[in-house]
């Protein structure tokens, strides 16, 4: 009888309120500036990834979406190199654990939405890579150590290990060894945090994040300012929003860093467009119901967002939404993918039990 062990998790997507672009260190993944982002509920938007190892595993392979994906790619043999160090150091305190290190593994995900569409697929799916193979491991390291390896193999992805609303310090180390996700509160600290989805197209991108990202880094102006004036300051204020609970400063703030990240990305040499025509009516319409609920003394109430992609995240709180889920849907209801989550926020990456 041959040997098979496996281990399963589902892991979320987030979406940033606080933008993550650029690197300062390709090779490590270390970015330019820290980061915040919301998880959302893994009923709509998750990766589930098994992962299994044995002594008569020829190779290591991995699929996604049925489809067989290289694994020859550096940042994914330095997630996995990292990974089986560390099973290493597990397996030479306990000489009678079967020897995974040196096995090939088989891992085998899936996503339940459009993948590389600006619906952060890659952050969803290596979350759920290196933590489904942690797992595997049973490694006993944090998660926000796991994060580490997360973001070696996609900088948004340290995030997803995290459920409700996160924060990915930077870190000042040239190592990387600081530089880690964080939870900065759990959903249940503000459970009427929802989120629609509208996506506008389901087609993958012109411009890889990681490549945009580097264009800005090297041609943009406005870039230095932003990460230097404009997001130190943010991220110690948004986290402040999030903790008092405070949508109007928490919706401002997530705004004008979606307009300030796409801002960058048109200041870059060529030009980064991520945003249609379809993403720009939506942020008008989302300004006339914010300067009507301004006008009643309510403040802000809807707060979108756009990622590398023109798909429109919008938070809002629970009590309005009727109000914001009828205007959207009024005049982009036609949308194939219209979706509004009931459940936004939700607990971080899920261990699945079962057999493969
Ligand atoms: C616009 O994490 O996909 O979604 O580290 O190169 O894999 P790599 O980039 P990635 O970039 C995400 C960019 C973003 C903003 C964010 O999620 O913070």
């Amino acid at each position: 009888m041959s040997e098979v062990y496996s281990a399963s998790v589902t892991a979320p997507v987030n979406i940033a309120t606080l933008k993550y672009w650029g690197k300062r260190d390709t090779k490590l993944n270390l970015p330019t500036n820290s980061s915040i982002s919301v998880t959302l509920d893994q009923a709509h938007l998750r990766t589930l990834t098994t992962v299994s190892t044995g002594p008569q595993y020829l190779a290591s392979k991995l699929y996604l979406n049925g489809h067989e994906e290289t694994l020859n790619k550096p940042r994914l043999v330095a997630v996995l190199m990292t990974l089986k160090e560390l099973r290493k150091e597990v397996e030479a305190k306990d000489p009678t654990l079967p020897k995974f290190s040196d096995w090939n593994l088989l891992i085998v995900s899936e996503n339940n939405f459009p993948t590389a569409a600006g619906l952060a697929s890659s952050a969803a799916g290596l979350a759920a890579f290196v933590t489904a193979i942690a797992k595997l491991y049973q490694l006993p390291q944090s998660f926000s150590e796991i994060s580490k390896i997360a973001r070696q193999g996609s900088g948004s992805a340290c995030r997803s290990l995290f459920g409700g609303f996160v924060a990915w310090e930077m870190g000042e180390l040239a190592d990387g060894s600081d530089s880690k996700a964080v939870e900065v509160a759990p959903k249940s600290h503000w459970p009427d945090i929802k989120a629609a989805i509208l996506v506008v197209s389901a087609d993958k991108k012109d411009t890889s994040s990681t490549s945009g990202m580097q264009i800005t880094v090297n041609t943009s102006d406005l870039f230095q300012y932003r990460i230097k004036e404009v997001v130190p300051k943010r991220f110690v204020d948004m986290k402040d929003a999030i903790l008092k609970k405070d949508f109007n400063a928490f919706a401002d703030m997530t705004i004008k860093d979606s307009n300030s990240f796409h801002a960058v990305c048109l200041d870059s040499t060529p030009p980064i467009f991520y945003m249609n025509d379809t993403s720009k009516s939506i942020i008008k319409l989302v300004n006339l119901i914010n300067d009507q609920s301004i006008a009643n003394g309510e403040g802000l109430i809807a707060a979108y967002t756009y990622d590398a992609g023109p798909n429109a995240v919008i938070y809002y709180e629970a009590k309005n939404e009727v109000k914001i889920l009828s205007t959207l849907y009024k005049y982009f209801g036609e949308l194939p993918g219209w979706e509004a989550l009931d459940d936004a926020l939700l607990a971080g990456v899920k261990s699945v039990e079962g057999p493969i």
